[in-house]
């Protein structure tokens, strides 16, 4: 469910980006953010995105950084010209799917916007005095650099600005492929390219349960695949849905006059998991682990689709 909000202000953050601090209207909807927490936004009825939030202890207000999408007519387009303060907006309740937990010793790493989710968790383990540093690597040199002083000068963080990829994957090598404390965790955020390297380094020295990353992208080709089609079952309701060749479970349900939560709809937010009860789903999202997608007790209804001819789901 959204509710109503406003923008109370906002501020250029770098060329490209800028931080959006909004208040939602009723003050008693507001709640307190975990770190790597992110709330869904919609303004001017464009589709719904999902932004992280940092500046957590500001009480009363989600803050957010928008960069400005290349394509246009999207969301950002319309934040980055049209919104100013006192522009209205719909927004959720803050869910966090990239918890922080407890590490004994964190490695955070973010590229480019995904800064926002990692400098939270910065601050909060700077705050408890768990061991961490953080690694990002942008092309703005004006991107966070206030907000990150003071954890530069006491040697908790480090910037790269304007690396080649192939630089960026060798530093990659230098701080992931190393001996780490014991209960090391390691938390990433960044484009496809940036986490596809991070799990695949980070792989060498660490159990995949201490490697945590966010995407805001769909991982290249994820979604492609054959389409067939085929039935999903609802185990609750007793409803079965014919999904075509051509559509998506979460139109398939719709159709059905089923709703179900959704948000990003191209399999990378996790608003529409659900349970799978029977059946072999095709996984094509970017959300789920591999070790979840192999459990298969869940699936993203907004891309994935089904191996066999029938999908029981807990709804
Ligand atoms: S709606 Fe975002 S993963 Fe399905």
């Amino acid at each position: 469910m959204l509710l109503d909000a406003v923008i109370c202000e906002t501020e250029v953050l770098a060329s490209d980006t800028k931080l959006f601090r909004i208040r939602p209207t009723r003050g008693e909807d507001w709640v307190r953010a975990e770190p790597g927490s992110h709330i869904d936004v919609n303004c001017f009825g464009e589709l719904t995105r999902q932004y992280s939030l940092f500046d957590l202890d500001e009480a009363g207000y989600y803050t957010i950084a928008v960069k400005r999408s290349e394509r246009a007519g999207g969301i950002s387009e319309a934040l980055h010209t049209t919104a100013v303060a006192g522009t209205r907006l719909r927004i959720s309740k803050p869910r966090n799917r990239f918890p922080l937990g407890a590490p004994a010793h964190a490695v955070l790493l973010a590229a480019g916007i995904g800064i926002t989710p990692i400098y939270s968790m910065q601050q909060q383990l700077r705050a408890y005095g768990v061991g961490h540093h953080l690694h990002f690597f942008k092309r703005d040199a004006k991107l966070f650099r206030d907000r990150l002083a003071a954890a530069i000068s006491e040697g908790a963080a480090t910037l790269y600005e304007g690396m080649s990829s192939e630089q960026i994957r060798a530093t990659l090598y230098e701080i992931l492929d190393v001996d780490h404390a014991p209960n090391t965790h390691v938390f990433a955020c960044g484009p496809a390219g940036f986490m596809d390297a991070v799990i695949e380094i980070a792989g060498r020295r660490l159990p995949t349960t201490h490697v945590h990353i966010e995407r805001f992208q769909p991982i290249s080709g994820a979604s492609d695949g054959q389409q067939r089609q085929f039935e999903v079952v609802l185990a609750r309701s007793g409803v079965t849905c014919r999904v075509a060749q051509n559509e998506t479970i979460l139109d398939a349900l719709a159709k059905c006059s089923v709703k179900v939560d959704a948000s990003c709809r191209e399999g990378v937010c996790g608003a529409c998991v659900t349970r799978v009860l029977d059946g072999t789903p095709d996984h094509r999202d970017s959300f789920l682990t591999d070790a979840e997608k192999l459990g298969n007790e869940d699936v993203c209804l907004c891309v994935s689709r089904s191996h066999t001819p029938t999908l029981v789901l807990d709804l």
